[in-house]
């Protein structure tokens, strides 16, 4: 009865007819906006640390690191550090691999409970901006010969820096392994006027990996993962590495 192929199947067949139905498509995109004036994604925690992200893509997060197992994951990024702890976690279950993270506002009262965690030695952090080249080359020297690595960039989410990010960062993805860019959601929603920020429609982090992907043919857009989401802040935001 329980059988897991035909299930799996079957999702996949709901997913994606779920993603062919543009009305409800278009109230999914209504509850994310109207729920944003609220700071819905601003409301979570993941073992007690504040994750800025949505529970739907909490979710698909941890289906990607459960199902690829990376040696390293690599995020731009931290804020209060519950993104960091949610990959740490995970890897941790599995038994192996490494968090490397970095914000350029990283504070000590949020490195400090970030590595309280008891498994904390996953964990390296570093202060300072995602482009700057010395903490690439830091970041670079972590990641030993043969190593997986998966990325996520979530720090400033204009289109020049996430272009840069994605030049800098994306290239370490192994095959096989993710490519996730968060919050390419602003190019699809009105300008946040309740939360001023210096991106926006045409000029976010949705437009920079558009330019990206045109110029760099290794990756390739999950749309299984966004499909069955249908709440997310990362519309097409969830990339494949499947060549070099
Ligand atoms: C959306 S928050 C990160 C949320 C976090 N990943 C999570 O899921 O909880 C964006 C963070 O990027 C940081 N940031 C902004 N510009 C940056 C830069 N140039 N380099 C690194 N971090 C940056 C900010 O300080 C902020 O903490």
């Amino acid at each position: 009865m329980f059988r897991r192929e035909p299930f799996e199947a079957g999702k996949r067949v709901k997913a994606k007819a779920q993603a062919e139905d543009q009305e409800l498509r278009r109230l999914a995109l209504d509850v994310l906006t109207r729920s944003d004036r609220f700071d819905y994604g601003y409301q979570w925690t993941w073992l007690g640390l504040p994750i800025i992200q949505l529970p739907q893509d909490i979710v698909a997060t941890q289906e990607i690191i459960w199902a690829c197992r990376p040696d390293i994951i690599i995020e731009t990024g931290i804020a209060w550090g519950g993104s960091v702890v949610l990959y740490a976690s995970i890897l941790q279950l599995i038994g192996k691999g490494k968090v490397i993270a970095v914000d350029v506002n990283l504070m000590d009262h949020v490195r400090r409970q970030i590595l309280d965690y008891p498994f904390s030695s996953r964990i390296h952090l570093y202060k300072g901006s995602s482009t700057d080249p010395s903490i690439v080359s830091r970041i670079k020297e972590q990641i030993g010969p043969g190593q997986s690595v998966m990325v996520l960039l979530d720090s400033d989410h204009s289109h020049a820096h996430v272009l840069e990010e994605l030049r800098l960062y994306a290239p370490l993805v192994t095959i096989g392994q993710y490519l996730i860019v968060s919050d390419t959601i602003v190019d699809d929603i009105p300008k946040q006027s309740h939360r001023p920020r210096r991106w926006g429609p045409g000029n976010n982090p949705k437009t920079a990996l558009k330019i990206f992907l045109a110029e760099c043919s290794g990756f390739e857009v999950d749309r299984t993962i966004g499909d069955k989401l249908l709440i997310t802040c990362a519309p097409d935001g969830y990339c494949r590495r499947v060549a070099r």
